[in-house]
């Protein structure tokens, strides 16, 4: 166990923690003026009920970070474990055509892109975005979810691809 009072510094400790941080991956996508892009990000949390409601975090350095500020809608599709060539390709250094050739895309009138295989698609008007330090929290107001039936989310921790699995029920 690393001592919380080590001479590491806060990041690298920090950095640490987040590589025991499990998360879903997803794949946000945005449409804007004819153009689309998409990237893979963890940084997806449910928000709230009342509205329906849905936070994502992005690099003010990204792409998409630049399209999102722009657009008025966008779509977090969570990954299925089928999806993990789509999400490797969506976090790689090349065009948005060379992302969507990979995986089957489809776009609704007024939508942002939607992966059909996905775990669930949700379809979100963009409500608010705030900046911290060397990212943007952008939230979104859920106006539509495509699930698919079988429940099998792709996740990241420790820097890989895993899968989720039941713990067995306790007894009384
Ligand atoms: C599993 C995984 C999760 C990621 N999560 C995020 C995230 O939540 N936010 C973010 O800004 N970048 C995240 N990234 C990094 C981006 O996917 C990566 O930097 C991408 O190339 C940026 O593409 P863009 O500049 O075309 O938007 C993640 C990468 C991986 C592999």
């Amino acid at each position: 166990m690393t001592s919380p009072k080590g001479a590491e510094p806060v990041e690298q400790s920090f950095r640490d923690a987040m590589r025991r941080l499990a998360g879903t991956v997803s794949i946000v996508t945005v449409a804007n003026n004819g153009e689309r892009h998409g990237t893979t990000a963890t940084a997806v949390t449910s928000l709230s009920m009342n509205p329906p409601s849905i936070l994502v975090c992005f690099n003010r350095d990204s792409r998409l970070h630049a399209m999102l500020s722009a657009a008025d809608h966008f779509c977090v599709n969570l990954l299925h474990t089928d999806n993990v060539d789509v999400s490797k390709l969506f976090s790689s250094p090349v065009t948005s055509a060379e992302r969507f050739a990979g995986g089957r895309w489809a776009c609704g009138e007024g939508e942002a892109p939607y992966l059909e295989d996905a775990l669930s698609s949700i379809q979100c008007a963009k409500d608010q975005q705030i900046d911290y330090g060397s990212h943007t929290i952008f939230i979104g107001r859920v106006l539509s979810a495509r699930n698919r039936e079988e429940i099998s989310p792709l996740a990241y921790c420790n820097g890989n691809y895993v899968r989720t699995a039941a713990l067995p029920k306790r007894r009384g």
